[in-house]
């Protein structure tokens, strides 16, 4: 950690998982999908926050949160581009494999958020919060991107943006709310928190139904397959005979 700028702490979390995240980005196929992902969730999160420059009434928050996207849409451009040149200098490495992307998500969380209809303080509140996440993540990434130093400045870059976007955030909420600012950070934790309970039983959910199909497949078809066979073997094979009492009508479906 660079003791000039002692706010890039990653979380404790995150600390834990270096060894993890020194894996998943250690194999360059991985490393150009997650890029690619990278850049695209930047780009998405740019346009949340323009969207917000243009619903807010606050001037001061227009003219930050512009910049703010402008950042964002740069480091889609950059992850993009690096991605590109990973691509263009080794063509054969895209990984379809495992990515790892629930253990090394795209910096912000941008994706949760819901411009229309938020506060100027329940926006600030989440974007702070989403832009600290960021900054966790992408100091433990710089830090193990010991063995591409091009990718590593990125993330150097990057960083360096997003604790701007983590400072500012806060400050301006203070501004806007000076005396329920810790209230409105509390709500966004809580619903963070939600939010993630929510994807991880999604995510538990989805295991525990393949479980079960596959447990079903296997136990209870056999026997009516089984059933299903022995009938078809009882049925008479080729053309049969209509009574005539069945057959004196062509005139209607059934
Ligand atoms: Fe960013
Ligand atoms: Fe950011």
């Amino acid at each position: 950690m660079n003791p000039a700028r002692p706010h890039e702490r990653p979380t404790v979390l995150d600390r834990m998982l270096t060894p993890v995240h020194r894996w998943i980005w250690s194999d360059a196929g991985r490393r150009v999908e997650k890029l690619f992902r990278f850049g695209e969730t930047e780009t998405d999160g740019g346009r949340d926050i323009l969207r917000a420059a243009e619903v807010t009434s606050d001037a001061l928050l227009r003219r930050l949160y512009l910049e703010h996207a402008i950042d964002e849409f740069r480091h889609g451009v950059l992850f993009r581009h690096r991605a590109a040149v990973l691509l263009k200098t080794s063509p054969s490495v895209v990984n379809n494999g495992f990515q790892g992307n629930w253990l090394a998500p795209g910096g912000h969380g941008l994706d949760d958020l819901q411009v229309d209809g938020e506060s100027d303080s329940d926006m600030l509140a989440f974007l702070h919060l989403s832009e600290k996440a960021a900054a966790s993540r992408f100091t433990v990434y710089r830090d193990v991107m010991q063995h591409d130093p091009p990718t590593r400045n990125i993330f150097e870059e990057i960083l360096h943006d997003e604790t701007f976007h983590m400072n500012y955030t806060l400050t301006q909420l203070a501004r806007v709310e000076p005396e329920r600012h810790r209230r409105h950070l509390w709500r966004a934790r809580l619903s963070r928190l939600w939010k993630a309970y929510l994807r991880l039983a999604t995510g538990l959910a989805g295991i525990l139904g393949s479980i079960l199909l596959t447990i079903q497949y296997f136990v209870l078809l056999p026997p009516f397959a089984w059933m299903a066979k022995r009938a078809g073997k009882r049925d008479p094979s080729g053309w049969t005979i209509v009574p005539p009492e069945r057959s004196d009508s062509l005139d209607r479906q059934y």
